[in-house]
Formats: structure tokens, C-alpha cells, sequence
């Protein structure tokens, strides 16, 4: 069985598929392992870090796929890197199948089994798999600090001889994965903290964590959790008592982080322009849903830009700028995943169609596209 690892490709990725840790858990596991030359660099880790774990340096990713089982990358592939893979291989990466049909359908066509972590079950079993909140994780926490950078004030009260300067305010809108993390790291740098979401259930981890909850409460918050554990669109209704909520609430700010998401759908825009307008001069707000639309009407993607007096922080691909730690975390999801694919006993691929975890993740397989929400390749 092999393995191969590709170098990232796209403009500002600096994560890894794989660490010199997991390179010697495959080899454990029966795996020879190719690392493309170059791969971890963005991520400190050399190729001889790789080397010394066991893996072979191959000059090109066609050179590291040749006789592969399983491709291992965190974005989706280039073109170029689709005609790479051999196949029958396994390709496991972030895929984004509602963003990038085209390449799935094109790694389809290539006859490879592409597997896109992001649609990982949250049920138990599969919790060490989900890159997800391994991710999100990471860039809740950086968010706080990002803000921090941009904020021309400290975070904690701090009493000194020359007077006292007050502590920071700080409100984080969608208190998932990222918005706990972001809450737990704005109080650690000693910041007042609240929060709001429309899952009742994320009150009591809000209020856990030494935070106020603030939320709208009426019929429709009982049934704002998927059984999936995700969020809902929200009615008009209650779109309107919930910016009347948040009109009132960030005047009062000074740093706001929004996280909210809604799977499928663009992001809920949260944070009006005039909302913007009412915040005081030198607020920061940080919009980690940027990517998919933003929770605040003024982020721009990739850019930090400033309104009335308010700096709004639009950072791509969050993780990426803590890349050696996402990539350790990354890393550590696709081994469980594999894991999952190998016999043990007789050291072969081995996979179960009837998976509920394999069902959830296979976009692709012999030729054709076997997902239940992406069949019709939308
Ligand atoms: P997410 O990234 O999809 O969304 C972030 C947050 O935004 C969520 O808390 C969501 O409720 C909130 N949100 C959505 N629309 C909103 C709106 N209009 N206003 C305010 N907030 C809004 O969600 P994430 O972070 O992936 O986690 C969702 C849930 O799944 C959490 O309860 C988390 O604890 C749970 N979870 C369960 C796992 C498991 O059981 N294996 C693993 C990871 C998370």
C-alpha cells in the first residue's frame, strides 16, 4: 500500500496533508509513504524531517503518485494535478463540492475515489476525523488575536501609577466550534465577554466558559439545531428581533467576532453597514465567515478595510496562518480516516461501502459520482 503526499497549490495554503507523526503511523500501518518535495515548508517542516520518519522525497506530485493507493492534500486539486493521480486512487482532501462541482466531477471522470473531509458525520466515532472542528478551532482562537493586532487598545483592565485603563469589550456572534475557542481566548487575555447565537444549546457552553449569553429567545430557537447539530436558516421574523438585538448590543463593543455559518447556504449577514456606523472609533470586527459571504455587510475577502473609524478584518483561509499546528491537527484527522480504510490483519485496503462515515465523505467512485446530495453533480 502507498501513500502519497502533495505540496499545497493554491495561493496562500500553507498547510500539509501529513506530518513527519502520522508519516511514521502509516508506515506503522503497513504504508510506504511519498512526500512531494517541498510539501511541508509552509509549515516548518523540511523534507528531511519527512525523510527521517520513513518517508521517500519525490521531485513532483506525479512522481510521488505514481503506484499510489491513497493521495493525501488539503485543498481540492488543480487540474493539472488531477492528471497525476492514478486510477482507482484515493483521493482525501477538503473538497467543497457545492463550490467546485467541476473538479469533482473531473476527478470522477479520472475513475478517482474522492473523499472530502469537510462532510465528516458528527457522531462520536467519527470526532477524531472531523477536520472541521480541528480547524475552526484553531481559527477561533487566532480571530482573538487578529483582533488584538488590529485594536489600537489592550485587552485586560490594567490599573498602573499614570491611571487605569478599562478592559475591552468583546461579543462573539455563532458560539460553534470557532466561537468558543474565540471566547475562551478573548478571556484569557482578560476582555468582558458576551455572545449570541440561535442554538439554545450553546448558552450553557457560553455561560461555562465565564461569558454572557444574549439571545433571541422565542418558538422558533427550540427547533434552530439540525439533528446534525448545525444551525438553520432563520425566518424573516426572526432575522428582524435578532438585528434589533444586535443594533442595540454592539453599539457597546469594542472588538466584534462573527463566526455564524449555515451549511449549504451563504453566511448570515449579521452586522449591517449602519450597524458598523454606531460602533465607536477604533472597533475592530473580525468576519471569519468571510469566505462564505460574511456575517458583516462591510468585510471584504482578503482584506482588512476601515468604516467610520471601524476596522473590519477579513482574513482568508484562518488556519493557514497557524499552519504548522493546523497542519499537525489535519494531519492527525486524515490518519484516523485512513485508518479506517486498512485491515489490519491482512494489511490491505479494505473499504465498507456501508459506512456510515464512508457514505457520508465519498464524492467519487469508479467513474461515477455515488453521494447522495451530490449525485446530480448541482
Ligand atoms: P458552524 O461553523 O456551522 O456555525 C458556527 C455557529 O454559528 C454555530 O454555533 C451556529 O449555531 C451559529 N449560527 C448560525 N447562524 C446564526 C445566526 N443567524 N446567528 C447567530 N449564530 C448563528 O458550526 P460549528 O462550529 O461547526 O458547530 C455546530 C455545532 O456542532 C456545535 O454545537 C458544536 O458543538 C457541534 N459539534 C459537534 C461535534 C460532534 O458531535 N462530533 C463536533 C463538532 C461540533
Amino acid at each position: 500500500m502507498k501513500i502519497a503526499v502533495f505540496k499545497e497549490r493554491r495561493d496562500g495554503e500553507r498547510r500539509v496533508a501529513a506530518t513527519p507523526e502520522t508519516v511514521k503511523k502509516f508506515i506503522g500501518l503497513g504504508f510506504e509513504v511519498a512526500v512531494e518535495t517541498g510539501a511541508g515548508v509552509g509549515s516548518s517542516i523540511p523534507d528531511q524531517a519527512f525523510k527521517e520518519a520513513g518517508a521517500k522525497i519525490a521531485k513532483t506530485a506525479k512522481d510521488a503518485a505514481r503506484g499510489a493507493d491513497l493521495v493525501l492534500k488539503v485543498q481540492g486539486p488543480a487540474m493539472t494535478e488531477i492528471s497525476a493521480l492514478p486510477k482507482g486512487a484515493i483521493l482525501v482532501a477538503i473538497l467543497k463540492p457545492d463550490a467546485e462541482m467541476e473538479t469533482i466531477k473531473a476527478l470522477a471522470k479520472a475513475g478517482v475515489t474522492a473523499c472530502a473531509m469537510e462532510l465528516m458525520p458528527r457522531i462520536s466515532r467519527a470526532q477524531g476525523m472531523d477536520v472541521l472542528s480541528s480547524q475552526s478551532n484553531l481559527a477561533g482562537y487566532k480571530a482573538v488575536l487578529d483582533a488584538a493586532a488590529e485594536y489600537g487598545r489592550v485587552f485586560p483592565m490594567m490599573m498602573t501609577a499614570a491611571g487605569t485603563v478599562a478592559p475591552a469589550k468583546v461579543m462573539v456572534m455563532g458560539a460553534g466550534v470557532a466561537g468558543l475557542q474565540a471566547i475562551a481566548t478573548a478571556r484569557r487575555l482578560g476582555a468582558i465577554v458576551s455572545a449570541t447565537d440561535v442554538r439554545i444549546a450553546a448558552k450553557e457552553q457560553v455561560e461555562s466558559l465565564g461569558a454572557k449569553f444574549v439571545m433571541v429567545e422565542d418558538d422558533e430557537t427550540r427547533d434552530a439545531e439540525t439533528a446534525a447539530g448545525y444551525a438553520r436558516e432563520m425566518s424573516k421574523t426572526y432575522q428582524k428581533k435578532q438585528a434589533k438585538l444586535i443594533a442595540e448590543t454592539i453599539r457597546k463593543q469594542d472588538i466584534v467576532i462573527t463566526t455564524a455559518l449555515i451549511p449549504g447556504r451563504p453566511a448570515p449577514v449579521l452586522i449591517t453597514k449602519e450597524m458598523v456606523g454606531t460602533m465607536k472609533p477604533g472597533s475592530v470586527i473580525v468576519d471569519l465567515a468571510v469566505e462564505m459571504g460574511g456575517n458583516c455587510e462591510a468585510s471584504k475577502p482578503g482584506q482588512v478595510v476601515e468604516l467610520a473609524g471601524v476596522r473590519i478584518v477579513g482574513h482568508l483561509n484562518v488556519p493557514s496562518r497557524l499552519a504548522a499546528d493546523a497542519s499537525a491537527l489535519y494531519a492527525k484527522n486524515l490518519f484516523n480516516f485512513v485508518s479506517l480504510l486498512v485491515d489490519e490483519e491482512t494489511k490491505k485496503l479494505k473499504i465498507d461501502w456501508q459506512d456510515e462515515i464512508i457514505a457520508s465523505v465519498a464524492l467519487s467512485h469508479g467513474g461515477k459520482l455515488v453521494h447522495a446530495d451530490y449525485k446530480g453533480g448541482k
